[in-house]
């Protein structure tokens, strides 16, 4: 099938499935294993999926200062990324208007330009096509080279711009300008957590990346429900009776939970003003937790001392890198009281991402062998309602 050919969720999915994922989690089968193994799926998904909502692709801090430009790929859409002279995050398409080179390879520091490596063409950080060397040839009565032609008109042959927003470090984008308002998209976030001062939040410079070895979807999954947790992640400790798992109008699935409490003075990190420096209550838990994945891409995990915001950037149907930040309350995201126990937070989110990766590794092989024989998959109506949201989420945005 080419890549090109329009692909459609019913080629995939038949409509008894859909229904059946539809049905109330206790009841519902869940996403065909093709939906994970089959690089068809992926091309689906390519189309239909990742260009038209917000989709994440980096950090700010990628391009802290003027003149930085990063390349990133994801889902076989690649993208420039750079901060123009007016210290603004702008993201065009890497696809030179020439011949489709790649513009950008590498990143790089203190452009002016952003030039072509195959015939030159050369553009600006508004992604302006400023010069088009040599493209007139050799003028046979002066011998001299012209970067003109008539014909050839600059204006019209800038970088394709992609729409872009940021919030909370992260850079989203939009392909096919099609896609509400940024705003009114991540509104439910802020309707969920109306307490936090998310202003407040400070990037600390600490950044982790890691692979998962499987589909995009199965890695998120893995990530919204806590029934894995004795399993897998046993060093997490008990589950206290409080997990949910909600979904937030089109715009995420989270889980929530108040983990039993840490002895107050555990570490000596802020936490957000709302709580009145109020770690553990009477019943012996902590404060909430929420986890939103925001659908389809990037993770933002509030907790009462810190943030973490992660990416994931699928590449193929089996391959998902994932970039992570880590934010803390105020000075305490940078200052030098703070240094190590923001490390320890690091390695804690570290420990519990490399729990996670063999078991995507060994199902993303068992979706390829239950889809030969038929095999569905269930859930807990209690653990894995955001597991099931999300499958729903996804399905709704391949139906539209
Ligand atoms: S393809 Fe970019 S200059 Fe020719
Ligand atoms: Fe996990």
């Amino acid at each position: 099938m080419s890549m090109m050919e329009p692909l459609n969720l019913e080629d995939f999915v038949s409509s008894e499935a859909i229904k059946r994922l539809r049905r109330p989690a206790a009841e519902a089968e869940g996403l065909p294993g093709r939906a994970y193994a089959d690089p068809a799926f992926f091309n689906l998904e390519r189309q239909k999926l990742f260009p038209r909502g917000w989709m994440a692709i980096g950090f700010e801090s990628d391009v802290p200062n003027a003149g930085d430009a990063v390349p990133v790929s994801i889902a076989g859409w690649d993208f420039i990324v750079a901060r123009n002279r007016d210290n603004e995050v702008k993201v065009f398409h890497n696809i030179c208007r020439h011949r489709s080179m790649t513009v950008l390879r590498e990143p790089c520091t203190k452009a002016q330009t952003l030039q072509c490596g195959w015939h030159g063409w050369t553009y600006d950080l508004n992604g302006r096509l400023i010069a088009t060397p040599d493209i007139g040839g050799v003028d046979e009565k002066s011998g001299k080279v012209s970067a003109e032609q008539p014909g050839i008109e600059k204006a019209k042959l800038g970088l394709r711009e992609v729409r872009s927003t940021t919030w909370m470090h992260f850079v989203f984008v939009n392909i096919d300008g099609q896609a509400e308002p940024f705003e009114s998209f991540i509104q439910p976030v802020f309707d969920r957590i109306p307490d936090h001062d998310l202003s407040l939040v400070k990037f600390s410079g600490i950044t982790t990346k890691a692979q998962f070895d499987g589909n995009w979807k199965l890695a998120i999954e893995t990530g919204c429900e806590d029934y894995h947790l004795p399993w897998v992640h046993p060093q997490i400790g008990e589950r206290s009776g409080t997990f949910a798992g909600e979904r937030g109008a089109d715009t995420y699935v989270s889980i929530s939970s108040r983990r039993k409490g840490n002895e107050p003075g555990d570490d000596s990190l802020p936490m957000f003003p709302h709580y009145n420096g109020k770690k553990m209550h009477e019943d012996g838990l902590g404060n909430e937790l929420v986890l939103f994945f925001i659908v389809p891409n990037a993770i933002v995990a509030v907790l009462d001392d810190h943030v973490v915001t992660t990416i994931y950037l699928p590449q193929s149907h089996d391959c998902t890198p994932t970039r992570r930040a880590f934010h803390f309350i105020g000075d305490a995201a940078t200052d030098e009281e703070h240094h190590a126990v923001r490390e320890a937070v690091r390695d804690g989110w570290v420990t519990v991402g490399e729990q996670d990766f063999p078991m995507v590794r060994e199902v993303q092989t068992k979706h390829a062998q239950r889809d030969e024989l038929g095999m569905p998959t269930r859930f807990s109506a209690y653990w894995e309602s955001a597991v099931h949201h999300f499958q729903n989420i996804v399905v709704d945005r391949l139906s539209a």
